[in-house]
Formats: structure tokens, sequence, C-alpha cells
């Protein structure tokens, strides 16, 4: 079948636009932001890559507005201050990295509500989750906005340099991270996820 996305996103015999069902599967960026107030931000997001690694540097999508209006905190928030954290969320961490999807009041500290314990960051204010394998210190570069959605939909594209990153001591074996003990969870179609613990290696041909 062929879709043209200006005309129909799930034309029969789909149910559900396919999109997000065929982008798989997508890392999950975890994301904590701090408000100018001072109020901890934490929200997930699947629309998230590493986009360069010199200078590393990765991005987020906070898409659509915030349920009392306006943007999303996770957007509002990198703006007003400049930073962020990715942590990295794991098998074990798949649960309260839900929990923190929740749409919450811009002044509930997310962290706290869903009982996850914060973790100062070396170089900046918000805060990183404890539990976290891994977690990226984030320096906020720019916001690139994309069209206009079909219900008038505003989607965004945020842009970050990693400035420091943290790594539990336990993932590395023999110099490099063990993927059967980070365990990272991914988003794929539907209400699915995936948990990546198994791999394989191949070599490029030159
Ligand atoms: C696994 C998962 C992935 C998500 N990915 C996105 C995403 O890429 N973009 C987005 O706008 N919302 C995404 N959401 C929903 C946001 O996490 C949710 O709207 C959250 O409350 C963000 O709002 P806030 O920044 O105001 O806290 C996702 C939710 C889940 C559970």
């Amino acid at each position: 079948m062929f879709i043209d996305p200006s005309v129909n996103m799930k034309p029969d015999p789909l149910l559900y636009s396919p999109f997000k069902a065929l982008v798989v599967p997508r890392p999950i960026g975890w994301i904590t932001t701090i408000s100018s107030d001072g109020v901890i931000n934490l929200a997930p997001f699947s629309f998230f890559n590493g986009v360069t690694d010199d200078p590393p540097c990765i991005m987020y999508c906070p898409n659509g507005s915030h349920r009392d209006g306006g943007p999303k905190d996770s957007l509002k928030n990198v703006q007003d201050t400049g930073e962020f954290v990715f942590n990295l969320c794991n098998w074990d961490l798949r649960e309260k990295m839900n929990l923190t999807a929740e749409h919450m009041p811009s002044n509930i500290d997310e962290m706290k509500a869903v009982g996850l314990e914060a973790a100062a960051c070396k170089f900046i204010n918000p805060p990183r989750v404890a539990a976290a394998p891994a977690s990226f210190e984030c320096r906020y570069i720019k916001t690139v906005d994309l069209p206009i959605g079909s219900t008038g939909r505003e989607s965004h594209v945020v842009l970050g340099e990693v400035i420091g990153i943290h790594i539990d001591d336990s993932v590395i074996v023999d110099g490099i991270i063990d993927i059967g003990l980070l365990r990272p969870v991914a988003r794929l179609g539907y209400m699915d996820y995936a948990v990546i613990d198994k791999s394989f290696t191949m070599m490029r041909p030159d």
C-alpha cells in the first residue's frame, strides 16, 4: 500500500497511523528540566536521539501543548533556563518513566511526585535521576519549529550539547558498555515497548 500523509494517515485496513510503528525502536529521552522558579520537571520523549558525537549533541521533541495551555514544561523550561538532562531509562525504571508522562500541573516536582531520588549534576542546575544507569548534562543550543500539524498542533526539535556524562560503573565491562547490563527500554508503535538486551556485531567493509 502507499500512504500520502496529507490525505489520510490510516487508510483501510490500518486502524491507526503506522508512522510510530515503523520508526522503531526509538530510544527514550527521559528529560529533566527545571523552571525559572526552581520546579523540577521530568518527562519521557521517544522523538529523541543523538545527532552527532563531536561535540556530542542530542535532540528531543516536545510536541503539542501543556494540558493547562501553552508549551509543555520541557520546552518552556529549557528555553527559559538553557539547561536539560537526558536520563537513560532501563528495564527497572520503566514504570516510573511511564508515570512521569502524566500531565501534571507546572508547579509539581515530577521526580518527587513519582518517588524518584534526584542526584545533583556537576555543571547544570536540573538534577538527574539517581537510579538511571547513565545521564547526560546538556546545554541548550536552539529550538527548531516544525510545520504546524493538520489539527493545528505545534512540534519542536530541541537541540542540546552534552557537556557532562554520568555512567554507573556497574554497566562497564572490559572497557565497554555491556548492553545486557544496561537493558535500555525503547518505544515501538501503539502502546508497545522493547527492551534491548541482545546485540550482534558486524564489521564495516572498509
Ligand atoms: C514513552 C513515552 C514517549 C513519549 N514521547 C513523547 C515525544 O516524543 N514528544 C512529546 O511531545 N510527548 C511525548 N510523550 C508524552 C510526554 O511525556 C508528556 O506529554 C509529558 O507530560 C510532557 O509534558 P511536560 O514537558 O509538560 O511535562 C511520551 C510519553 C511516553 C510515555
